[in-house]
């Protein structure tokens, strides 16, 4: 069933666990998370950037979710990611969505505060749930870049500050994670990560998530987070799949075929990475 992020992320919080949150684009992509976390018992996140909602549409996006959550037996949120106006966070809340993240976090402190707090009004008013970001996280998702020189790490007194000047549920946190791929292994500031865990009492996410080492996502699931973002590591396996079925055959035209082949590509990704995580058995 459709529930709010904070109901399950605040239980991940209290059982010292992190849920994996996994960015869709299509019925398929939606289909794959949900078949998978049902058959894992893992409660779910699924989010949706503004760009795919450019795309598709948030009443499309929002009316998979809602089929998909209806028959399932695990809690499972609808999340806006990376939204960076007011206006994107109105339009998905019309629509259902049961968590949104407002980023401002390439604003100015008190900017990112005003317009963090802003999103909170509404959207607790409304029975949403709200991320948001401090610190910047380096790396491109969809249309949003932040150059890796000007990633900056998130300050620990400032996230306490944050949290008590918003009131935002959930916190992104810059630890040295990028979107997209990496060129190197990524080095991931721990000790920050747990300075921070110990001085807030929201739960924590890690945006970036893909392409990093299995065991940099166990570490981070120990030292406190409990939102791991996963994008670029469904999107890759998924266009790997529908090129191969074309390299194959060049006049395959049964998209049941290669958007299938590609659901089922995007399962075996899932499923690995909610082990790795952790959050199997935890619906
Ligand atoms: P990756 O594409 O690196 O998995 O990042 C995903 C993300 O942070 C979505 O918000
Ligand atoms: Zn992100
Ligand atoms: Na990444």
């Amino acid at each position: 069933s459709l529930v709010t992020g904070k109901k399950i992320l605040d239980k991940a919080l209290s059982g010292h666990y992190a849920i994996g949150a996994f960015n869709v684009h299509n019925m398929e992509t939606v289909q794959a998370v949900v078949n998978v976390a049902i058959e894992e018992r893992a409660p779910l996140i699924i989010q949706t950037s503004a760009s795919t909602i450019k795309y598709a549409g948030a009443k499309f996006l929002a009316a998979n979710v809602k089929a998909a959550a209806e028959d399932a037996d695990i809690p499972i949120a609808l999340h806006l990611d990376h939204a960076t106006t007011y206006q994107q966070v109105v339009e998905c809340i019309r629509v259902g969505y049961t968590s949104v993240m407002i980023d401002g976090s390439k604003l100015p402190y008190d900017e990112n505060v005003a317009l963090t707090k802003k999103v909170v009004e509404l959207a607790h008013y409304a029975g949403v749930s709200v991320e948001a970001e401090l610190g910047k996280v380096g790396g491109t998702e969809d249309d949003i870049s932040v150059d890796e020189r000007e990633a900056t790490f998130t300050v620990p007194e400032e996230a306490v500050k944050f949290i008590e000047d918003t009131g935002v549920d959930y916190l992104a946190v810059a630890i040295g994670t990028a979107h997209g791929v990496y060129k190197g292994e990524p080095k991931l500031d721990f000790e920050r990560l747990k300075k921070i865990r110990s001085m807030v009492n929201v739960p924590l996410v890690l945006h970036g998530a893909s392409g990093v080492p299995d065991e940099g996502l166990r570490n981070a699931v120990v030292c406190g987070i409990n939102k791991i973002n996963l994008a670029t590591d469904l999107k890759i396996p998924m266009a790997r799949t529908i090129r191969d079925i074309f390299m194959a055959n060049p006049d395959e035209d049964d998209p049941r075929k290669y958007l299938g082949a590609a659901r089922d590509a995007v399962e075996v990704v899932v499923r690995d990475k909610i082990r790795v995580i952790g959050c199997n058995g935890k619906a």
